[in-house]
């Protein structure tokens, strides 16, 4: 059933083997060549593994500048410690939010030697007026993100933006990210009021979602063409991340752990890093 009022399904990506860090195999979803980017989101990993092979080499000390990291755990125990003085623990379901913005220095570790490590590391690009302000840190546990119930039985936990008027566990960030993870039952139909001004995407990680007429499945990401409001229909329990913000609009040069306006920027950058000021 589609309507103009709904949000659709405009493009459909499958995340691309990849290694990051020490060598971490994870999958890439937004930042390889099928999706560049989706702005204001420059990059979506998703990690999952049993193996811990495959995740204990950690992501060891590196820079950031100009944009936001999100890392949303799923399972296990990621540590983190940054050139701001932070230094915590995200596990099962907590969430990390850091502005690197004019710079920072961090790394992140597993605090795990065996079991499941899953999640998904999202990186939301700042506007140029925001790429040098102060670097900044929210640490989430599973515990502070609201979670809301549908009548059914369905799951809608609120990491950033609102839901239905629940206000998420971070709000004040400059692209208004909504940012959801819906934990649906089966033969469940939700509807969920969107920004027709944004860019985002539903990455469906469990199971199959239905949205306006063409399904999701597990390991697939909607790229959405944005009107009022997104329904999401399963046959069968199914879980995804919804992720919305406005766009930019600016130029996005990039190099690595960079992200700027120009590639001025970006050689200035890399000689405050090589100086030992970036961060
Ligand atoms: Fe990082």
């Amino acid at each position: 059933m589609t309507n103009l009022n709904a949000t659709t399904i405009k493009q459909i990506v499958q995340g691309m083997p990849a290694s990051d860090g020490a060598g971490v195999k994870l999958k890439r979803v937004i930042g390889q060549p099928m999706l560049k980017n989706l702005d204001p989101f420059l990059m979506l990993d998703e990690f999952g593994s049993e193996d811990a092979q495959d995740y204990i080499a950690g992501f060891p000390k590196h820079p950031h500048r100009g944009f936001q990291t999100v890392t949303y755990m799923l399972n296990g125990k990621m540590g983190h410690k940054d050139s701001i003085g932070n230094e915590g623990i995200i596990e099962d379901g907590g969430l990390q939010w850091m502005n690197a913005g004019k710079g920072i220095i961090h790394e992140e570790m597993p605090m795990q030697i065996e079991g499941k490590m899953r999640g998904f590391q999202l990186w939301v690009n700042l506007p140029s007026t925001e790429k040098m302000s102060a670097p900044g840190y929210q640490d989430i546990p599973t515990a502070n993100i609201p979670e809301l119930r549908s009548e059914k039985g369905s799951t809608i936990r609120v990491l950033a933006g609102d839901y239905k008027g629940q206000k998420g566990a971070v709000t004040t960030q400059s692209v208004k990210p909504q940012f959801l993870d819906f934990h649906l039952v089966a033969n469940e139909s939700l509807n969920v009021a969107t920004q027709n001004t944004h860019n985002g995407f539903l990455y469906v990680y469990e199971g199959e979602i239905e949205v306006a007429g063409k399904v999701l499945s597990k390991g697939q990401l909607g790229v959405l063409n944005f009107a009022n409001h997104l329904v999401l229909e399963s046959k069968a329990c199914a879980r995804a991340i919804f992720v919305s913000g406005e766009p930019i609009n600016e130029p996005v040069v990039q190099y690595g752990p960079f992200v700027m306006n120009s590639q001025e920027e970006i050689n200035q950058a890399l000689r405050d890093f090589q100086q030992g000021v970036l961060a």
